[in-house]
């Protein structure tokens, strides 16, 4: 038997690529690839790209760049771009950078085992299409391989609502849900391999509308409430959610499905209802806070989590004081916030732009407020009992660290726990983005 060729995939962005590029390198298995997490001894490079914002994308270009002596070392080595700049530029990143064997588009991951072979007679390989066919089918899978105790599955995929700043509607299509059956399947197939918690993924997963097992779509609660039955899985959470997409009965799986998480990233990007509207995002400030009113209804103890954009242009610093109201009123427990970047091709692109270094104030000032929130709501949770779900060994001999049931980073001293197992712990101590507790008997 020949030896294996090594895969080094590198991930941008999102947590669907997270998902994406092990799924690619599942597939790419089939074709005789392991994975090694150094470039240098891979016979093959992919870059799994984000193209959220601008400086996400010149990062491919430049880490391309660095590949160039591995290449003249070993010709033979195979240099692919995946992902969201791939979508957007694919034959740019042919033009712009030689070094490039193949690029492949978000919609068209099932082919990589074709383009690979091609790729491998020495034929420069570009695929940016949005096929029919569902490339989650023909992903392939490699059953029964161990893994660790969380994982991400996607179940929506795409965005139809057109956020004048964003660039996913155009990289990654038109909203698509998975089939409920699919997911089962594949939910069933992770806990089998030692998943104890799984991420549902969407673009817009609250949007999500999946074919059910006997006809009819299915909402996300729907979806939830069916991975609730499966035994093994102890803990459910999905990301990320549009303010207009909060269904009643998924507010409501927040209050009794005792598997959901009590954590919910509900991006409001902005708190003036000028800007939202510039921003096409089809709700308001106040339409969005009574969102969040009944969802604290249903969950009292919920962690929010938002996303922000500062500078979007015309934001004038009123419009910028109405986010920071906005933030306020919510006390977010985490938070990411940017500063607008113009996306080619999106319809802000085209607009009177902010100065940068008042953007850059206003940053600032944004994420003084939210890490003093952060911080607040964390402190909070000293002297509560917690659920926590260990990931990995600490530093220290004989510590762990996993993920409270509201996502904070614990770390437990002398546990006397394994990786995957999920106990109760008290916490004790509130520091520099992470908690410190104890178990529970
Ligand atoms: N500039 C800055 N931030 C952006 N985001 C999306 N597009 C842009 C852009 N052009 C942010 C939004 C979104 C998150 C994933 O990235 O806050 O929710
Ligand atoms: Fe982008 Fe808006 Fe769709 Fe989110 S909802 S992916 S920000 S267009």
């Amino acid at each position: 038997m020949s030896a294996p060729k090594k895969l080094y995939i590198k991930t941008y962005g999102c947590q669907m690529n997270v998902y994406d590029s092990e799924r690619m390198a599942e597939t790419l298995g089939g074709q005789g690839y392991v994975e090694t997490k150094s470039p240098d001894d891979a016979d093959m490079i992919l870059l799994n790209t984000c193209h959220i914002r601008e400086k996400a994308a010149e990062k491919v270009y430049s880490e391309l760049g660095r590949f160039k002596g591995l290449k003249a070392d070993k010709p033979d080595l195979k240099i692919g771009v995946a992902g969201c700049v791939a979508q957007a530029e694919g034959e740019e990143i042919m033009r712009r950078q030689p070094l490039v064997d193949l690029v492949v588009g978000p919609q068209s991951y099932h082919r990589l085992p074709e383009m690979e072979a091609k790729a491998g007679q020495g034929e420069k390989v570009l695929d940016t299409d949005f096929p029919e066919e569902d490339k989650f089918e023909k992903l392939k899978r490699r059953p029964k391989a161990k893994r660790g105790p969380t994982a991400f599955l996607t179940v929506q995929e795409g965005c139809d609502k057109f956020c004048a700043f964003c660039v996913v509607p155009y990289t990654r299509g038109a909203e698509v849900s998975r089939p409920v059956d699919r997911i089962l399947t594949e939910a069933r197939d992770l806990v089998e391999r030692g998943v104890r918690e799984i991420t549902l993924l969407g673009q817009n997963v609250n949007a999500y509308h999946g074919g059910g097992p006997s006809g009819g779509d299915w909402s996300l609660a729907q979806l939830i409430w069916e991975l609730d039955k499966v035994d093994g899985l102890e803990r459910i959470r999905f990301t990320t959610s549009h303010p207009n997409d909060m269904q009643d009965d998924l507010i409501e799986a927040h209050g009794s499905c005792k598997k959901l998480m009590p954590y919910l990233h509900l991006p409001v990007q902005a708190g003036s209802d000028r800007i939202l509207k510039r921003m096409n995002r089809s709700h308001t400030a106040e339409s969005y806070l009574r969102v969040i009113e009944r969802i604290r209804a249903a969950r009292p103890d919920i962690l929010i989590s938002g996303d922000f954009i500062v500078g979007f242009p015309e934001e004038t610093e009123e419009d910028f004081q109405a986010t920071l109201d906005l933030i306020e009123e919510v006390k977010y427990g985490t938070a990411y916030s940017f500063k607008y970047s113009t996306r080619p091709g999106t319809p802000a692109a085209e607009r009177p732009q902010v100065d940068v270094a008042e953007a850059d104030d206003r940053l600032q000032r944004l994420q003084a407020l939210l890490t003093q929130q952060q911080k607040e709501i964390q402190d909070s949770m000293v002297g509560r009992e917690v659920g926590v779900l260990f990931e990995r060994a600490g530093r220290k001999p004989g510590q762990m660290v996993g993920k409270s049931d509201y996502l904070h980073s614990v770390h437990v001293e002398d546990c006397g726990r394994e990786i995957g197992d999920l106990a109760r712990v008290r916490i004790v101590e509130s520091r520099t983005n992470s908690l410190a507790g104890e178990l529970i008997d």
